[in-house]
């Protein structure tokens, strides 16, 4: 009987409990029904740009009105694909540096202690890139590389703990070229490279990359090496004769493009 009497009380307390505990959870949905939630505010995003605009070598491949507009479309694409919350606030501060390493250091301090931004997009050349690179680090901001920032130096996570890039490394690009005359058995070649004071060259980085890999790689060495700095019929006769006596691969790379001859 005891025992009986014993779970009875229990299940009326329990039920009590269950009781209260409805009443105060209406209580709350009431309270909460009174005063909604404000909505979270938007968020707010801002992004810094470096972007050359009228240095002439590079506005036709990577200025200011060739590619700033990329940015927009970019965001753009990631609403659309429901990346961020609907109500984003973007906003892009973009300042003109010309790929100049003073330039560009001077811009990202301003951007990141004037302007406050979140992110920011780096110069397309290699050294402005890495001064930029470099500051952010500091301030622990994240900077997204893009056009001809090659250098395989950006591959050093303890330098740039704060760099995403989308560009493929020179140094990479070396260990291709060793890799190749490996696996065809050749040992020597010519390279023949643009380099002239212009900002925003890659070959000058290919070039000591490439120095690099004949280092690790054995038989694969550099039998000659010349830097063009113009077209002169007779001294490019002069090359093209030292290279025919001296190697049958021949690498050639230029500011223009790319290839392998
Ligand atoms: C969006 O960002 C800009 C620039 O930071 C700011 O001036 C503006 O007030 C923001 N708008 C909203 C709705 O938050
Ligand atoms: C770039 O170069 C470095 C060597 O400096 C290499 O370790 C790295 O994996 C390369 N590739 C990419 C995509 O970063
Ligand atoms: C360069 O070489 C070409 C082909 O051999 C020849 O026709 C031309 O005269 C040479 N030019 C000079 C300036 O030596």
């Amino acid at each position: 009987m005891r025992t009986t009497s014993a779970v009875s009380s229990f299940l009326t307390a329990l039920f009590r409990m269950f009781l209260r505990l409805g009443l105060l959870l209406c209580l709350i949905q009431g309270t909460v029904a009174q005063f909604p939630m404000p909505p979270p505010p938007p968020l707010q995003l801002k992004i810094g740009l470096l972007i050359p605009k009228n240095e002439p070598e590079l506005a036709p491949k990577m200025g200011y009105r060739r590619s700033a507009a990329a940015v927009t479309l970019a965001f753009d694409r990631i609403m659309h694909e429901q990346l961020l919350p609907k109500d984003t606030n973007l906003s892009v501060v973009w300042k003109i540096e010309e790929c100049d390493e003073k330039t560009a250091s001077g811009l990202t301090f301003d951007l990141i202690t004037k302007d406050n931004v979140d992110m920011i997009i780096a110069s397309p050349c290699n050294e402005p890139a890495i001064m930029t690179s470099t500051i952010a680090a500091y301030y622990d901001r994240p900077v997204f590389l893009w056009g001809a920032t090659t250098s395989g130096d950006f591959s050093q996570m303890d330098r740039f703990p704060t760099i995403a890039t989308v560009v493929p490394n020179t140094s990479d690009m070396a260990n291709t070229i060793c890799r190749m005359m490996n696996e065809f058995h050749w040992r020597n070649f010519a390279l023949v490279y643009t380099s002239t004071d212009i900002k925003g060259e890659k070959c000058g980085y290919l070039q000591k990359d490439l120095e690099g890999a004949t280092d690790k790689y054995m038989g694969c060495n550099i039998a000659y090496k010349r830097r063009v700095i113009d077209w002169h019929e007779e001294r490019i006769n002069e090359t093209l004769r030292q290279i025919r006596e001296n190697a049958r691969s021949k690498f050639f790379t230029s500011q223009k493009t790319q290839k392998t001859v």
